[in-house]
């Protein structure tokens, strides 16, 4: 089969490198891709939320199925658009309709919809433009710290926590008055929770779920989790808390409701669910849905996952993914990415990246171009180093040392990766 995938980051060439290995493929082409996955396939330059681009490009080369990486083309529709143009409605692509794509792209609509089905999240109440006072009112009646959330999709930027009363009302003021555009016309305002974080993924058809392997991400640029948050400096699976019995409660009481949730109110979903759970004293709660996998997540959950992931991605297109098989690997894995110096803040881009081919270890794209024949840096977080080990030591000491054998200037990686659980 021909398979497209759309996306163009770290995650993306996890994807790539496992999509590549199933002996199912014939064919795997990347929009846009990057550097790396020009290894796994064959990369073509169209922007992944081009839908008549895409959708031409699947027409052109007979492409039998798409798979979405990120949430930008989810969220706009690309599901839905597939579904209404007659030369590419019989093409799958894995990943939710727009009404799906809802549960990450509406802060109001995921906190509404666990209300709903009784999922355990955070109190929260939503507020508007409007209702500035009640807003007010409402941080009043809860503890420090106070967490404010923008409803829209704001690049992972629009969560604020803020440690007193007088700063929480005045970020609600300015989110409210416009602070993120759009997005924060209306801000969820919910209960602080403490406790660690996990990432749990699984795959649904829409009616049958399969669950992957979970993972933890590391957002914070510094060692010790200090510092600005990033789009993720590193990640490991598995996660030492995410027990058999703690699975089986997420299970219980997460999975299983959300996708009965979703048929139930009719929302067309056959695809990823990123569930970012936190541990509250051995309850899981889920802090946010995303409808696609997570970065640097994927580059540790594609080494776990032993089953063909082509396999499963025919499960949710046929609507048979209890009759698949998933099976982990047993080892540890850990991802340190390495990122440019002054990222996330302003760096540069340009560099000649040097000693990337690394044995022993995975090593991934994110931000990476093709120069005039060489290697380059394009972006804040450029490349992913993913080992395995017999524990999370082993493979962390050998991702450490991948990262220091990459070269490029200003180049910076946490060493910390898994040190805290
Ligand atoms: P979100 O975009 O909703 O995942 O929020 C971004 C980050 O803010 C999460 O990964 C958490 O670290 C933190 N966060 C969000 N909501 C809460 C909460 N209710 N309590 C504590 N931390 C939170
Ligand atoms: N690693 C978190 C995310 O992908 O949103």
């Amino acid at each position: 089969m021909k398979l497209l995938l759309l996306g163009s980051g770290g995650r993306e060439h996890a994807l790539a490198w496992k999509i590549a290995q199933s002996p199912l493929i014939d064919e795997l082409y990347i929009a846009p891709g990057n550097a790396g996955t020009a290894n796994a396939g064959e990369n073509v330059a169209i922007k992944a939320d081009d839908f008549d681009a895409v959708a031409n490009f699947v027409v052109a080369h007979g492409v039998d199925m798409v798979v979405v990486g990120p949430e930008d083309p989810l969220v706009k529709g690309i599901y839905d658009y597939f579904k209404q143009r007659d030369d590419v409605k019989h093409v799958p692509v894995i990943g939710p309709s727009k009404a799906g794509a809802v549960l990450e792209g509406s802060k109001d609509f995921a906190k509404g919809f666990m209300k709903r089905h009784n999922i355990p999240t955070a109190a929260y109440e939503t507020f508007d433009g409007t209702q500035v006072e009640e807003g007010c009112k409402f941080l009043e009646t809860l503890k420090a710290p106070y967490v404010l959330k923008a409803d829209g999709l704001c690049a992972g930027k629009g969560v604020l926590i803020v440690p007193t009363l007088d700063e929480a009302k005045k970020e609600l003021r300015d989110m409210l008055g416009g602070m993120f555009g759009n997005a924060s016309s209306r801000v969820v305002i919910e209960e602080f929770l403490s406790g660690i974080e996990c990432s749990v993924f699984v795959l649904t058809d829409g009616k049958h779920y399969q669950i992957l392997p979970e993972a933890k991400d590391y957002k914070r640029i510094g060692e010790g989790d200090t510092g600005l948050n990033t789009g993720g400096m590193g990640s490991v699976s598995p996660v030492p808390f995410a027990t058999k019995e703690w699975m089986q409660k997420v299970e219980d009481e997460i999975i299983r409701p959300t996708v009965d949730g979703l048929a139930a109110e009719g929302i067309d979903y056959k695809g990823f669910i990123f569930f970012g759970l936190i541990n509250c004293d051995g309850q899981p709660k889920v802090i946010e849905y995303n409808c696609r996998m997570g970065d640097p997540e994927t580059e540790t959950v594609m080494l776990r996952l032993k089953s063909d992931i082509v396999d499963l991605f025919e499960g949710v297109a046929q609507g048979d993914l209890d009759k698949r098989k998933v099976e982990f690997d047993p080892r540890a894995a850990v991802c340190v990415m390495c990122v440019s110096g002054g990222y996330p803040q302003a760096y540069d881009k340009g560099y000649e990246i040097t000693g990337a081919d690394i044995d022993g270890s995975v090593v991934f794209h994110a931000g990476t171009a093709i120069k005039d024949g060489k290697l380059v840096t394009a972006g804040g977080r450029v490349i992913a180093v993913s080992s395995y080990g017999k524990d999370k030591a082993e493979a962390l000491a050998k991702s450490m040392e991948g990262a220091a054998h990459i070269n490029f200037d200003k180049k910076y990686f946490r060493r910390d990766i898994g040190q805290d659980l």
